[in-house]
C-alpha cells in the first residue's frame, strides 16, 4: 500500500510509520511539526512539512504520491488546553479534519483510518467500555474527535468513504527507535519517568476515587500494538473488503476500542516504574483534576473480532520498560 500518515512525526505516528515500512509499504508523512519532531520520521519515509487542513495541497500530495489510504493521526490532544482554548480544537481538529477529507475527496482517495480516543465516551457508566456505550464527551478535545468521527461517517454515507475509527485508551511505551516526547508532558508514564530521572516529586491527582487504592485506573496500550492495529485497519478499508462496506454505495465506519482490557491505578504505575528504574519515586497527592473519570478501561473484544487484533505487549513491564529504555538511549530526546 501507499500510505499517507498525518502526524507521522508525532509519538504514535512515528512508531506506526516504522511498522508500515517494516511491512513493506510505501509511506508519506504529512506533518507541520507543531508537536512532532523531524528526527522521529523513520528513514525510508517521505516527509512533507505542512498542514492537513489545506485541501488543495492535500489533494496534490495524494495525487503526486499516488496514495491508496490515509492514517489520520495528527491532532491537537491536550485535554486541559482544550477546555481553556476550545476554538483551537474546533479549528484544528474539526475544521482541519474537514479540510483533509475534502482533499481526499478532490483526489478520489476514500480510505481512512482515524486516531480517535476514549475521551469521546466522557464519564462512562460502566467498565469495560463497549463501542455501543453512549458517546458523551466532557471536554472540547473529546468533542472535537466526536465531530471528526461524525464527518467521516457522513462522508461514508454520501461519498462511499471506507473507514475504521480507532478509539485508543492510554498509549504508552516505545519502539527501540521512537518514543514519547511532548512539551508539556501530561501523560502519566513519561511524567513518572521524568520525575525518576530528575529526582523530583511526582504528583498524583486525587487519591479519593472509588478504586482499590483511591487513585485513577487507566488502560495502557503499547504503542507498537497500536501500530499493528493501524495496519490491520488500513487493510480493512480495501475496496473489496466487506467489513467497511459494499463495493459501491454508502459505507459505514468500523469503530473499535483499542486497549488491553486491564486497568492499572496511578499508584500501581508508580510502583512498577520504581521496580524498573531501581529506586523510589516520591509521590505527592494533589487535588483531583476536573473531568477525570475514576476508571477508564476498554473492551477491545470488537477489535479482536473485526480486525483480528490482539495486543501482544500488554504487561506493564513491557510498556514502562520500553519507555524507560528509549529515554536512556535518547537522554536528550530528539535533536530538534
Ligand atoms: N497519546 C495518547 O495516549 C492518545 C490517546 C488517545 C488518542 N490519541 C490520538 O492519537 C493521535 C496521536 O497522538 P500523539 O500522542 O502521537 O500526539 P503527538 O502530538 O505526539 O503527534 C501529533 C502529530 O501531529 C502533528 N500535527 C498537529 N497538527 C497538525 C496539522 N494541522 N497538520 C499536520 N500535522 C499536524 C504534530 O506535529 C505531531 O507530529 C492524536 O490524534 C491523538 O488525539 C492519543
Amino acid at each position: 500500500m501507499r500510505i499517507l500518515v498525518t502526524g507521522g512525526a508525532g509519538y504514535i505516528g512515528s512508531v506506526s510509520v516504522e511498522a508500515f515500512l517494516a511491512a513493506g509499504h510505501d509511506v508519506t508523512v504529512l506533518d507541520d511539526l507543531s508537536t512532532g519532531h523531524r528526527a522521529a520520521v523513520a528513514e525510508g519515509a517521505t516527509l512533507e512539512v505542512g498542514t492537513y487542513a489545506d485541501s488543495r495541497a492535500v489533494a496534490q500530495l495524494l495525487e503526486r504520491r499516488q496514495i491508496d489510504a490515509v492514517l489520520h493521526c495528527a491532532a491537537k490532544s491536550l485535554v486541559g488546553e482544550s477546555m481553556v482554548d476550545p476554538a483551537k480544537y474546533f479549528r484544528e481538529n474539526v475544521g482541519g479534519g474537514i479540510g483533509l477529507l475534502e482533499g481526499m475527496r478532490l483526489a478520489g482517495v476514500k480510505r481512512i483510518v482515524l486516531s480517535s480516543t476514549a475521551a469521546t465516551y466522557g464519564m462512562p457508566e460502566r467498565t469495560p467500555i463497549l463501542e455501543t456505550d453512549p458517546v458523551r464527551p466532557i471536554n472540547a478535545y473529546g468533542e472535537s474527535k466526536r465531530c471528526v468521527e461524525a464527518a467521516i461517517t457522513w462522508y461514508g454515507h454520501g461519498y462511499g468513504f471506507r473507514s475504521v475509527i480507532l478509539r485508543y485508551f492510554n498509549a504508552a511505551g516505545a519502539s527501540r527507535l521512537f518514543g514519547e516526547q511532548h512539551a508539556p508532558e501530561t501523560h502519566l508514564i513519561p511524567a513518572v519517568l521524568i520525575a525518576a530521572e530528575e529526582s523530583r516529586e511526582m504528583t498524583i491527582y486525587g487519591d479519593d476515587y472509588p478504586t482499590a487504592d483511591g487513585t485513577c485506573v487507566r488502560d495502557y496500550i503499547h504503542v507498537e500494538d497500536l501500530a499493528a492495529a493501524h495496519l490491520l485497519a488500513l487493510v480493512a478499508t480495501d475496496a473489496g473488503d466487506p467489513r467497511t462496506g459494499p463495493t459501491s454505495g454508502p459505507c459505514q465506519p468500523v469503530i473499535c476500542n483499542l486497549g488491553n482490557g486491564n486497568g492499572f491505578s496511578n499508584r500501581e504505575i508508580v510502583a512498577a516504574a520504581e521496580t524498573i528504574v531501581g529506586h523510589a519515586i516520591p509521590v505527592k497527592i494533589g487535588p483531583r483534576r476536573a473531568g477525570d473519570p475514576a476508571v477508564l478501561v476498554a473492551s477491545a473484544e470488537r477489535a479482536g473480532r473485526e480486525l483480528g487484533w490482539h495486543p501482544r505487549q500488554g504487561n506493564l513491564e513491557n510498556v514502562i520498560g520500553s519507555a524507560w529504555e528509549w529515554r536512556r538511549n535518547h537522554p536528550s530526546g530528539y535533536a530538534d
